[in-house]
Formats: structure tokens, C-alpha cells, sequence
């Protein structure tokens, strides 16, 4: 296809592109991966619907619409009046999506409910947004009072981030991880987690004060933030460390606008998304 004529279809992708996010929304959260997954084999249509209290029309029309993006695969083929020998299989990418595994950190990426993250025009033109301040004068993603499900969301998302990125240090940079030993949040955040052996759990203010050790991992921090608030926390952590042998290591998403590799897009995807929730 030449390039004018991909331009005319790739035009609809951004036109239509918030379907695609807000689809994969409503399929997480009717647990249909997991419905999958636990089921073990391809299942019905009707087998689906009952699974998760969804009419067959309206779930009919949404696997039609996923199993073209690659989300789920359909076995047998079928016209509309004729889905009943049609069945439904995982892919590597529903697999994806399920509760236990990236389901709840896709999920979190809708916001919370009545606040819609957003960077308009006219903060553009005001000058916001622009990296040194935050759009707005409070970063909002750390008002957990927002919602409680919201805020139980939130938990679940972390977990997703802690484990999916964790497993990537630990293998990566095993020494990242030797000799660990604090694990430090905001107080309601510790005062719930789970005891681990060699792990204190510490709770307090990073604006106020970091405890004192030989290196500071700061995994997914400073992106929420805006630069004058990233400076106030890195002298706290420049504060909390040796001078002459403390480290201070930033677990960030590094973006590579020339070279660049599979994961490019969603880095700068993040970029945007941490920019935009502010
Ligand atoms: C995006 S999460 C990253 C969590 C974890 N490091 C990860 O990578 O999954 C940011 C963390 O900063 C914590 N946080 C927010 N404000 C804080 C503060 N003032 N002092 C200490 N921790 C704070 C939050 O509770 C949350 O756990």
C-alpha cells in the first residue's frame, strides 16, 4: 500500500482509538481472560456469556472487535446467526490481560472515576505541561481518598508493576537487589504490607525525609512528579546516602527517539501518560 493511501486507513486509528482502550476496559474487568485461563480450552460463545453475565449479542460483537486486534482467537468461523459452533480461545496477549497478570495496571490507565487525566490547548499555550511545573499544582494520582475501589485498583496495579518489573531487575542486575533492606512508603502504604524476612518496612514522607542507607532504589518515583518536586526528592535521597560511596539508582522508563526498540512506543507512551496525569 503506498503511503498516502496507509495514511487514509491509519487516520481511523486515532479517530476510533479510545474504542480499542475502552473495550479492553470492559473485558478485564468482566474477567474474561481469567474466565479463559481457569476454563483451561477454547470455550462457546454461550459458555462465555453465562461465565460472565453477558448477553451474547453484545459479547458476540465485542470479540469480533478483539479478535482482529489479536486479543483472543476465534476457532471455526461464523456468520452473525450462526455463532453457536464458533469458539473462543486465549492468546499470548488476553493471557496478558488477566487479573493476576497486566489486567489491573491496563485498568488503573482509565483514571479514576469522575477525573479525566488531560493536557488541553489551552494549558499548552499557557506554558503548562511544559516538564519544569506540573500542569495543575498537585500531582493527583497520590489521593488514594479519591475512590476506595479506585484506591484498592491502585494497590493491584502496583503489584502487576512491582512484579513484572522486579523479575526484569532481578535478572538484569542481580546486585540491584544484594543486601536490601528497607522498604520505605507512605505510612498507610507499609502499615499493609506483608512481612518479608530482611525486609523493613518503613513509613514516612520522601518530601520530609528518606532513611538512611548505602543506596536509594527510587523504581517508578520521580515520573509522577514535576521537575522542581523531583529535585526537593532526589536531596532527600542525597541526603539519606554515604557521600563518598552512596548510589541513588533511578528505575525509569529511558526514551531512545533514534534508536529505539519494540518497547519504544510504550515508553513514550508513558512519557505522555505521566505528563497528562498531572
Ligand atoms: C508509581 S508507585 C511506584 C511503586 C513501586 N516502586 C513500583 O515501581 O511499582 C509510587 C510510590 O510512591 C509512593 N509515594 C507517593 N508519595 C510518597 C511520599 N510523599 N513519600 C513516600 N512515598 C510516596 C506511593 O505510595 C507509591 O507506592
Amino acid at each position: 500500500m503506498d503511503e498516502e493511501a496507509q495514511a487514509r486507513a491509519d487516520v481511523w486509528k486515532y479517530a476510533y482509538g479510545f474504542c480499542t482502550m475502552r473495550v479492553v476496559k470492559c473485558v478485564i474487568e468482566l474477567g474474561l481472560p481469567d474466565v479463559l485461563e481457569s476454563h483451561g480450552s477454547p470455550m462457546t460463545l454461550s459458555q462465555l456469556s453465562s461465565a460472565v453475565g453477558c448477553p451474547e449479542t453484545s459479547l458476540y460483537r465485542i470479540l469480533r472487535f478483539l479478535t482482529h486486534n489479536g486479543i483472543f482467537k476465534k476457532l471455526g468461523s461464523s456468520t452473525q446467526d450462526h455463532v453457536s459452533s464458533v469458539s473462543y480461545a486465549q492468546t499470548p496477549l488476553s493471557r496478558l490481560l488477566t487479573r493476576d497478570n497486566m489486567g489491573p495496571f491496563v485498568l488503573l490507565q482509565a483514571g479514576p472515576p469522575g477525573q479525566q487525566f488531560g493536557l488541553s490547548a489551552k494549558d499548552l499555550k499557557a506554558g503548562k505541561g511544559s516538564g519544569l511545573e506540573a500542569a495543575c499544582s498537585e500531582n493527583i494520582i497520590w489521593k488514594p481518598e479519591v475512590d476506595e475501589a479506585y484506591d484498592k485498583l491502585f494497590q493491584e496495579f502496583l503489584a502487576c508493576h512491582a512484579r513484572d518489573s522486579t523479575r526484569a531487575i532481578i535478572d538484569y542486575c542481580p546486585e540491584a537487589f544484594q543486601g536490601i533492606g528497607i522498604n520505605f512508603d507512605r505510612p498507610d502504604v507499609v502499615s499493609e504490607a506483608p512481612l518479608i524476612d530482611g525486609i523493613e518496612h518503613v513509613g514516612g514522607d520522601m518530601f520530609e525525609s528518606v532513611p538512611k542507607a548505602d543506596a536509594v532504589m527510587l523504581m517508578w518515583i520521580l515520573h509522577d512528579w514535576s521537575d522542581s518536586r523531583c529535585i526537593d526528592i532526589l536531596k532527600k535521597c542525597k541526603e539519606a546516602v554515604p557521600a563518598d560511596t552512596g548510589k541513588v539508582i533511578i528505575v525509569e522508563a529511558v526514551i531512545d527517539e533514534e534508536g529505539g526498540d519494540e518497547y519504544t512506543g510504550a515508553r513514550l507512551a508513558i512519557d505522555m501518560r505521566s505528563w497528562l496525569q498531572r
